[in-house]
């Protein structure tokens, strides 16, 4: 067996970053590669493993006059996707995860995740990854390090966050990083052929340690499950740093209104996966609606602390887009299609005869003949998808075209409104506002979506997800409903909250708004109206524009449709209303009377 010190390292570390470097010692002590390596962050370094692992037979080089420098994998068709019944927060007290999170106690799984991680890099190469989440050297930043055997967490850790040497550079010698360990957990025994996409399934752990803030994941190599910046980083430890340190740590996306008059305003939003955030995040105004301008700061992840004059101000802490790429088209997200037109990595999409690739909604004629992600042949006719559900392209936020030029601001940008929105096909009006935060708070709380015919529960039944951070809060959701309420109080020019519900149908099943660019008639009187500039009525539900407050330029949509959207019935909402005693009920001892009063005063309403 090898000893670390006959590890062959085959860079040396360009860092005197002690706690770092002992860190590293005992984790190739306990995994044992073959191999240990600094990734350094570079473009050659980049290139030199994509090659190899082009060579290995686990990625496609794309032809590079369609799509330069980018890349196609296909993964083992047990990992793709986020496992959330494999995701723990482990901390000390159960009562501190909270009824919506798996726990176990932390000395239990230490002790699995030791044994499991003993040997398990042997016949490959270790890499550590320095990451920093946020602008490099933001005050708002936080550093990671991430330590794989996945040259594919590598490629794509370099375009979702900023790794390498800068990274070391920053942190010196004593900036606090949160340890993060990943294996897909398959060694290497000697001459042993390689898998395209080593996984373990049947062993897939991964594992938030909140009051030690580290993060250890096992056996998957997909996306959340992988790139530890990203969900376990970004929003479970951080959303307990947050609550700790009085700021938020929240799945939103953020972006820029400019109005004619070159006022500009910032938002975020919060909706459940698969609810296009990207593509309200990629909005592109209507062109009558002259001088309005959208750009985007960040698709997923916003970081959120008030300042000194008492704003409240946001942060994208990551740096690319990991974005869902069927239904994605020139029609519904140009800027999505320029972002990964190139510098980007495809997983489980289809390949084309030409090199390209393809997936379900990309143009409205399939081509006649792909490469599906099995990486069989694949015609219009066979029956099967030609990319899963849940394919990706990971491109760099850089290439996005409506790039807000303050995106990478260390001090982040104001925001004057948050926006939730869940997927509610048959009761919620289009928009409307809080009456004030702990109101916002409580339609944030509240938020939820119906199943589509793609998930797991039954078709139209509501599954709840407290802003959007269901999955992805790493402490109990009731004392993150607590410290929402409390933020007003460091906040002299709190944002306005709003809700909005882009996914009615009317009776015969059809879409009663057509979402997309015509979002951005919702999204003026949204800006406008944190802006002290635009009227609303007082409804029982919140503020809510009447059809005159509306932009209509360019769009032909009679009042009769806007009433229908608009429409709410006073009974069915009473009766889904009280329905949210049953997540109150869950948190009960930890739930603020805030939210108590909030659903009372609502019934009152009604
Ligand atoms: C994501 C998610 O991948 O929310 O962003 O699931
Ligand atoms: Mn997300």
């Amino acid at each position: 067996m090898k000893t670390p010190i006959d590890t062959p390292v085959a860079n040396s570390p360009k860092t005197a970053h002690k706690p770092l470097l002992k860190w590293v010692r005992k984790m190739t002590e306990l995994c044992q590669p073959d191999q240990v390596y600094w990734c350094d962050g570079s473009q050659a370094e980049a290139d030199r493993l994509f090659a190899e692992m082009t060579e290995k037979g686990m990625c496609i080089r794309l032809n590079p006059e369609k799509r330069p420098n980018s890349y196609l994998f296909r993964s083992d068709p047990r990992d793709v996707a986020r496992v959330e019944k494999s995701t723990f927060i482990c901390s000390l007290s159960k009562d501190n995860a909270g009824p919506t999170n798996n726990w176990e106690d932390p000395r239990t799984m230490r002790h699995r995740l030791k044994s499991l991680f003993a040997g398990c890099m042997r016949g490959r190469t270790m890499y550590v990854i320095p990451f920093c989440m946020g602008p490099l050297g933001s005050p708002l930043a936080q550093y990671g390090v991430e330590i794989t055997d996945s040259p594919y967490v590598v490629v794509n850790m370099r375009i979702m966050a900023r790794v390498g040497q800068p990274v070391l550079d920053v942190m010196g010698e004593h900036t606090f990083f949160v340890p993060c360990l990943h294996s897909v957990g398959q060694p290497l025994a000697p001459g042993e052929q390689d898998t395209h996409w080593p996984c373990d399934p049947n062993n897939t752990f991964i594992v938030h340690f909140p009051e030690e803030r580290s993060i250890v994941s096992y056996g998957s190599g997909y996306g959340g499950n992988a790139l530890l910046g990203k969900k376990c980083l970004a929003l479970r430890i951080a959303s307990c740093m947050a609550h700790d340190q009085g700021w938020l740590a929240e799945h939103m996306l953020i972006l820029g209104v400019e109005s004619p008059d070159g006022e500009k305003s910032y938002v975020t939003a919060a909706f459940p996966s698969a609810c296009g955030k990207t593509n309200f995040a990629m909005l592109i105004p209507p062109k009558e609606m002259e001088g309005w301008k959208v750009t985007c700061v960040g698709d997923d992840i916003a970081w959120l602390r008030p300042d000194a004059e008492g704003k409240l101000r946001a942060i994208n802490p990551e740096s690319g887009f990991f974005g869902v790429a069927p239904g994605t088209s020139m029609k519904t997200n140009p800027n999505a299609m320029i972002s990964c037109a190139k510098d980007s990595i495809f997983t489980n999409v289809a390949l084309t005869d030409d090199g390209d690739v393809w997936w379900e909604g990309m143009t409205d004629q399939p081509p006649a003949h792909l490469i599906d992600w099995h990486g069989q042949d694949w015609t219009p006719d066979c029956g099967r998808q030609a990319a899963h559900p849940n394919s990706r392209f990971t491109a760099p936020t850089a290439n996005c075209p409506s790039l807000d030029p303050d995106w990478e601001k260390p001090e982040g940008v104001p925001i004057a409104a948050i926006v939730y929105g869940g997927r509610r096909m048959s009761d919620t009006p289009l928009v409307y506002q809080a009456f004030n935060w702990t109101h916002g708070v409580y339609l944030g709380a509240t938020l939820s979506s119906e199943q589509t015919a793609a998930a797991e529960g039954k078709v139209g039944t509501l599954r709840r997800d407290p802003m959007a951070m269901l999955p992805f809060c790493g402490y109990h959701m009731g004392d993150y409903f607590r410290h929402h309420i409390k933020m007003v109080k460091k906040l002299r020019y709190a944002p306005k909250i709003f809700h909005v519900n882009w996914f009615r149908k009317n009776a015969e099943g059809k879409f009663m708004w057509p979402g997309f660019s015509e979002n951005m008639r919702v999204l003026r009187w949204i800006v406008e109206r944190a802006r002290g500039q635009a009227y609303a009525r007082e409804t029982p539900l919140g503020w809510m524009p009447r059809y005159q407050d509306i932009d209509w330029r360019g769009m032909d949509f009679p009042k009769e449709k806007w009433d229908a959207v608009m429409d709410f019935d006073r009974l069915q909402l009473r009766n889904q209303t009280l329905q949210h005693e049953e997540l109150f009920l869950t948190l009960f001892d930890h739930l603020p009377k805030e939210m108590i009063f909030e659903r009372e005063l609502l019934i009152a309403r009604f």
